[in-house]
């Protein structure tokens, strides 16, 4: 049996640890809840007023709870000891060294918090798997909390996250289901229990860990799939005068497709669906599924098609040159309402736009020119240690971050509208078509902008999935 839950700790105070933590925490009084990390800025922004995740509505969640049961702090070995159940929400991306690389997960950090666990750890203790991982990680954590030198026991459980970036405190105030995998039915309804704080019941469902290790995979897996499968057809669009959007709308009203996830765009991005459809192909490669491991790369594959083929369309469209054209580049972030660049469409559109010796002009409204900098200068360097004189040039004379729309619009050729943010769609159009270079062309990478007069204004509009 397993006492009711009252102190939890989360390692990891992330875009996952914080938020879901700091829900737990408000909705649940009674427990009291640590989030730590190794990085000490991470936690300083926690405890400050600027939260180092930008979420509608989490500033206030954070803030209702925060230093009554909700605190954060860098001492990893004084939580640990401390809670009952702790959650591991430390990040797994795809590792870029040895075997695997390019693919598999580096599941270094989950590996060094189960050390620190076993090494911390009195009594019994409810180990919670909540990042992304491999099926039968949870074997390799049981194994290493079996070493435990204090005689610690331990259950572990899988409780992968669903949240989406831009709606996470939407998403976690009322989940589509909570996963919980485990063995120890104890354990599970202990989990089972705090989430029942706001959760309706028949939304908790519980699997066997390896089940639920794997639905996460499969869960993202499935929802690239269908962005790729209607940019795939965006394509085909464009060379067939068909509309992606009313295909789009016509499939997704058949029940058995339904409407949601079928935007077609300039590519998906984000921390996680590559890196966990590489993960996935990894694993079905190491279980000697080569064929299950094709089906599922390419989604990848046609996510970079159509990152290339955004590129391809506006150089050709710019007369097959934009070398020493001004492209004002509206939004930086992976989708809208996240500051959040991680895998962002709009770093390797960029790339290939400088590689062009385009001048880019970024204008995102959350995304710190700090943050862009240092995106554009890791993809130029490709895997290197050092950038090349020539990258190095193209960063530094080719690439302007700017502070609003007009200055990223002004004088420039084109307009590559790459996040759907919504004030994009209240600029003040005729102002922008007057301060540009004629003939003025807009690319918009979302389809946010398509039913705008602009043609009426004088622009040369070129959508995604159309031609006009
Ligand atoms: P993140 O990089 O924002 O945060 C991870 C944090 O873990 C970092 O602050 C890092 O300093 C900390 N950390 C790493 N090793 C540590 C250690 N040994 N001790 C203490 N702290 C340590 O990552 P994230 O976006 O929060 O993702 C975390 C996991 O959740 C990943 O597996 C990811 O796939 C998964 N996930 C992410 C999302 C999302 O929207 N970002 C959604 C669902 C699931
Ligand atoms: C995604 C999943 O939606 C979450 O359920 C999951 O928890 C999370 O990954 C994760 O594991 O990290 P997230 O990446 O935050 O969430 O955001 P999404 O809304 O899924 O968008 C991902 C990318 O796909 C964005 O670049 C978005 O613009 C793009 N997208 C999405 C499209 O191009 N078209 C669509 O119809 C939907």
């Amino acid at each position: 049996n397993v006492e009711p839950i009252r102190k939890i700790c989360c390692i990891g105070a992330g875009y996952v640890g914080g938020p879901t933590m700091a829900m737990i925490a408000k909705q649940c009084p009674d427990i009291e809840v640590k989030v730590v990390d190794i990085n000490a800025d991470r936690i300083a922004q926690w405890n400050s007023d600027e939260l180092p995740v930008y979420e509608p509505g989490l500033d206030e969640v954070v803030s209702e709870s925060r230093g009554r049961n909700l605190h954060f702090s860098t001492d990893v070995d004084q939580a640990i000891a401390d809670a009952q159940m702790i959650f591991i929400s430390v990040n797994t991306p795809t590792k870029h060294f040895g075997v695997g690389a390019g693919r598999a997960a580096n599941l270094e950090f989950i590996e060094k918090c189960a050390r620190k666990i076993a090494e911390v750890a009195q009594g019994h203790k409810i180990v919670v798997e909540k990042s992304t991982l491999p099926v039968r990680t949870a074997e390799a954590v049981k194994a290493i909390l079996a070493g435990a030198s204090s005689g610690a026991t331990f259950d572990v459980l899988s409780n992968p996250e669903f949240l989406a970036e831009g709606t996470a405190v939407e998403d976690l105030v009322a989940p589509d289901r909570v996963l919980i995998g485990g063995e120890s039915k104890a354990a599970v309804d202990a989990l089972v229990d705090v989430y029942a704080h706001w959760v309706p019941r028949e939304k908790l469902l519980t699997t066997n860990l390896w089940s639920s290790e794997l639905s996460k995979l499969t869960a993202n897996a499935f929802l690239a799939q269908r962005v790729s499968s209607i940019n795939s057809i965006s394509a085909l669009c464009e060379a067939t005068e068909a509309d992606v959007d009313e295909v789009a709308m016509a499939i997704g009203m058949d029940s058995r497709i339904g409407p949601k996830f079928l935007k077609s765009s300039v590519g998906f991005g984000g921390s996680c669906f590559q890196k966990d459809i590489l993960n996935l192909v990894y694993l079905c490669e190491y279980f000697g599924l080569p064929e299950v491991a094709e089906y599922w790369e390419q989604v990848v594959k046609m996510n970079d098609y159509q990152k290339t083929r955004f590129v391809r369309r506006i150089v050709r469209t710019l007369f097959n040159t934009v070398s020493d054209k001004k492209i004002g580049i509206w939004g930086f972030a992976f989708k809208k309402d996240t500051n959040d660049t991680r895998e962002s469409a709009a770093i390797y559109i960029c790339r290939d736009l400088l590689h062009e010796r385009a001048k880019i002009s970024i204008y995102d409204p959350r995304v710190d020119a700090e943050q862009i900098r240092r995106d554009l200068a890791d993809v130029m360097r490709n895997g290197d240690s050092e950038l090349s004189a020539a990258s190095e040039k193209l960063l530094n004379e080719n690439v302007e971050i700017v502070t609003d729309i007009h200055e990223a619009s002004k004088d420039a050729h084109g307009i590559a509208v790459l996040t759907e943010w919504d004030e994009f769609k209240d600029a003040d159009f005729e102002r922008i078509h007057n301060e540009m270079k004629k003939p003025a062309f807009i690319f918009d990478g979302r389809n946010i902008l398509k039913n705008l007069p602009l043609a009426d204004i004088g622009f040369i509009y070129q959508g995604i999935g159309f031609s006009r």
